[in-house]
C-alpha cells in the first residue's frame, strides 16, 4: 500500500521536524478509527491493566500480545504497528529471537519494543542482525515496577541524565530505529532527542520528542484508575458510555426498545 508508514517515511519525519503520532490500540475495532489519522498504533502491554484489569504490565504474555496485535493488524492499513514484547520475554538474545520472530511471523507486525538501556544493547543488536526492527523504550520503564517499588520521574539529576543520553545512543549503536522515553524531565527528553538520529517519541517527557505517544483508554477517558499529568484527556468516554447504557437500560425496562423501528 501507497501511503503505508515506513521506518524510511518515520526517519523523514524526524530530518524535516514533522511531529510523529502515536497512540496505542489492543482491538481491530479502535484500530481500525486510528489507521485513519496516526502514524504508529502501539499494541502495548499496557492493555493488561486497562484491559485485563491488573495492577501492572508484568504478567502479560506473549500469547495475548499476539492474540491483540493480531486484531489490530487486520484493520490497519496505512499506520506503522509495534509490537511491545513483554516482561520475560526477551532475558536474552535467544529467547528475544525466538519471541520477535513469533511476532513478526504471527501478527505481521512492523517492529517491536523492548525496555531497556545499554544494558540491552546486545539483545536489540541481535534482532537487528537477524531482520527485526527495535524500537527501544527508555526513562520510566513499566515493567520495573516491582523491582523499583513503584514508578517515579527519571533524569532528575545530571548523573541520571547522562545515564539516559548514554543509553539512548548505545540503542542506536545496537541499531534500534527509534526510541520511546517515558517519565523523564523534558530538558533530558531534548538532548536525547538531539543526540541521536533515530525518532525518538516521547510520554510524559515533554514537547520537544520527534513525536508523542499515549494510552488510548487514558486519553479518551476510559480509564481513571491511575491518571498521570502527562494525560490529556481528549473525551470523556466512560461517562458517555456508561450514560448511553444506562438510557438503554431505562428504555429497555420502560418497553420503550424495540418499539416498531426496530421490529421486523
Ligand atoms: O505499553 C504501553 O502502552 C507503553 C506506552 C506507555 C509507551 O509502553
Amino acid at each position: 500500500m501507497n501511503n503505508k508508514i515506513t521506518l524510511k517515511k518515520l526517519q523523514k519525519m524526524k530530518i524535516q521536524k514533522q511531529k510523529i503520532v502515536m497512540i496505542t490500540a489492543y482491538d481491530a475495532l479502535f484500530a481500525s478509527i486510528f489507521d485513519k489519522s496516526v502514524d504508529i498504533i502501539l499494541v502495548g502491554d499496557s492493555l493488561n491493566m486497562s484491559f485485563s484489569g491488573e495492577n501492572d504490565t508484568l504478567s502479560a504474555t506473549m500469547d495475548q500480545m499476539i492474540y491483540h496485535t493480531k486484531a489490530v493488524t487486520k484493520k490497519t492499513d496505512k499506520t506503522f504497528v509495534l509490537f511491545d514484547m513483554p516482561f520475560g520475554s526477551y532475558t536474552d538474545k535467544k529467547k528475544a529471537l525466538k519471541n520477535a520472530t513469533r511476532a513478526y511471523q504471527e501478527t505481521g507486525v512492523d517492529a517491536v519494543k523492548l525496555e531497556g538501556g545499554r544494558e540491552k544493547a546486545k539483545i536489540v543488536k541481535y534482532l537487528t542482525k537477524n531482520a527485526i526492527a527495535v524500537f527501544g523504550h527508555i526513562g520510566l520503564k513499566p515493567q520495573s515496577v516491582r523491582s523499583e517499588g513503584g514508578y517515579s520521574i527519571k533524569g532528575r539529576d545530571s548523573k541520571e541524565k547522562d545515564d539516559i543520553i548514554k543509553n539512548a545512543i548505545a540503542l542506536e549503536k545496537a541499531g534500534a530505529v527509534a526510541l520511546i522515553i517515558e517519565g523523564v524531565k523534558p530538558d533530558v527528553a531534548f538532548e536525547v532527542t538531539n543526540s541521536v538520529n533515530i525518532p525518538v517519541i516521547g510520554i510524559g517527557a515533554g514537547v520537544d520528542c520527534d513525536g508523542q505517544v499515549l494510552v488510548w483508554s487514558d486519553m479518551l477517558g476510559f480509564y481513571d484508575e491511575f491518571m498521570p499529568k502527562f494525560v490529556k484527556q481528549y473525551l470523556d468516554g466512560g461517562k458517555l458510555v456508561g450514560d448511553a447504557v444506562e438510557e438503554y437500560v431505562k428504555d429497555v425496562k420502560s418497553g420503550e426498545f424495540p418499539n416498531l423501528d426496530y421490529t421486523y
